[in-house]
């Protein structure tokens, strides 16, 4: 029997795979309105397949949601720690929801005589689990780690988008550990979880662990800052397409092609955060990381870029203009926007007093939230780009795939468009009457 303490999206996501599954789960939030809502099956966000394995998990009892940790400790073997550790307005890991939470389980520990496994499951800087879990949970619940209860620290790599896939098939699972009992408990629970279908699996000490989280983000980060860069030098020349680099490059074993699509930057609620956070606990032990930095610099100049190059394709300052912005989410197939590159545009286009027009397949709600009526909100991208003088194509979704030139020349003052994203087939715009740009394409540029 397993407890889930933080139904946030790491949370909700691995309790749905996990009961689904057949497990049984105690799901856990401090939240009454988000337990509410999910309880009567109503989502807090949209994830695909979500919707549908928590409802059979709750239909058929395997999946139960209650506010109290203490219940939740009393009745399972195995609890997995999965709140949100967001950043401080310095970029720092702020560690105060899973203090808290710690705090509870410490104190519920006290009443427990069987051998509870505590799984630290948030991402948390390297000595995290050490300097602060161990301690608090052994001063809150007068117990021995090792002996009466054990920590162990067992990050995920899943994406929004597919994080159900990602949790029923994960290409490694790590356990990191600072007693055996305690790591052997997991990788059985694991093993008995997936049978046959067993991924590889690593074991460490808890620090490696910690660490192997950041660096894996902080890598795919850096890979797509790379690309970016390349593409922003593509623009500066003439007939030279990223994507036809990114292709190449890719094909090097050495490399690997994914993580190598140019665009406007990446947003979300991990690579961010995990950047700055890893950027601090760097300074912090007296590290100085240069190539993190760089790559936090490249991610936060492109929006400039994408300004600049819209304001190059006009032939005129962007100043006073009426903007599309086609995609508002942080990447496709989510609504969520935090940390969305879209937005951080939106706003610099207020900023400079455009009037801004917006569409996107799912995130509108959640726009509006943040910019009210600030902006014009549009169900349809073609009454969106009504009468405007550049539409920017931000993310990926499908839909944009179908885009002809005739709908931009149809409906926009003058036919402008900058795929900032790297959705459409460049050679159809070209060789149409719209006046196109995008990401890493050199040599429209040029004509120009
Ligand atoms: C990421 C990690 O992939 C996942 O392993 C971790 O557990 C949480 O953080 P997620 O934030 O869901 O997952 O999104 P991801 O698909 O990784 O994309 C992150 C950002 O990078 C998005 O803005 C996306 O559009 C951008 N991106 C991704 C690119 O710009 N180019 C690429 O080639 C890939």
């Amino acid at each position: 029997m397993l407890s889930i303490i933080g139904l946030g999206f790491v949370g909700l996501s691995t309790a749905a795979v996990l009961a689904h599954k057949g497990q049984k789960v105690t799901g856990v939030d401090i939240d009454e309105k988000r337990l509410t809502a999910i309880k009567s099956g109503v989502m807090p966000f949209y994830e695909p397949k979500l919707e549908e394995f928590l409802k059979t998990s709750l239909d058929n009892g395997n999946l139960q949601i209650t506010q109290n940790i203490e219940e939740a400790i009393q009745r399972t073997e195995i609890t997995f720690l999965t709140v949100g550790t967001p950043s401080y307005s310095d970029g720092r890991i702020n560690l105060s929801y899973l203090e808290n939470a710690i705090t509870s389980v410490g104190n519920a520990l006290k009443n427990k005589s069987d051998f509870h496994l505590v799984v630290v499951k948030s991402t948390v800087v390297p000595l995290t689990t050490t300097s602060m879990v161990l301690p608090l949970l052994e001063q809150k619940s007068g117990k021995k780690s090792g002996i009466d209860f054990g920590v162990v620290v067992n990050p995920e790599f899943l994406k929004e988008g597919s994080a159900i896939d990602d949790t029923l098939n994960p290409h490694l699972i790590v356990i990191g550990s600072s007693d055996s009992k305690s790591g052997n408990i997991l990788e059985n629970f694991y093993k008995r979880f997936y049978g046959n279908e067993m991924p590889e699996l690593i074991r460490t000490n808890t620090n490696t662990a910690e660490l192997i989280k950041y660096a894996n983000n902080a890598f795919l980060s850096t890979k797509i800052s790379f690309i970016n860069m390349i593409a922003n030098m593509c623009q500066q020349i003439s007939n030279v397409d990223v994507e036809d680099i990114a292709k190449a490059i890719g094909k090097d074993p050495r490399i690997g092609s994914q993580f190598l699509k140019a665009g406007p930057g990446f947003g979300g609620s991990c690579f961010p955060k995990d950047l700055n956070a890893l950027i601090k606990f760097s300074e912090s032990v007296k590290y100085e990381p240069t190539l993190l930095k760089a790559t936090r610099d490249t991610n936060e100049n492109q929006t400039s870029v994408i300004l600049n190059l819209a304001e190059k394709t006009m032939g005129t300052v962007i100043s006073g203009k009426k903007i599309a912005i086609l995609g508002l989410s942080f990447k496709k197939d989510t609504d969520d926007v935090r940390e969305s590159v879209s937005l951080k545009i939106i706003k610099k286009l207020i900023d400079q007093s455009c009037m801004v027009n917006v569409h996107d397949p799912m995130a509108l709600n959640n726009t509006k939230k943040i910019f009210s009526d600030n902006i014009s909100y549009f169900d349809d991208p073609f009454v969106c780009m009504n009468d405007c003088d550049c539409c920017i194509l931000m993310v990926d979704w499908d839909k944009y795939k179908l885009l002809e030139p005739e709908q931009f020349i149809k409906k926009m003052k003058k036919p402008v468009l900058i795929d900032a994203r790297r959705v459409l087939d460049p050679n159809k715009f070209i060789n149409s009457s719209v006046t196109f740009a995008a990401t890493g394409l050199g040599f429209y540029n040029n004509k120009t």
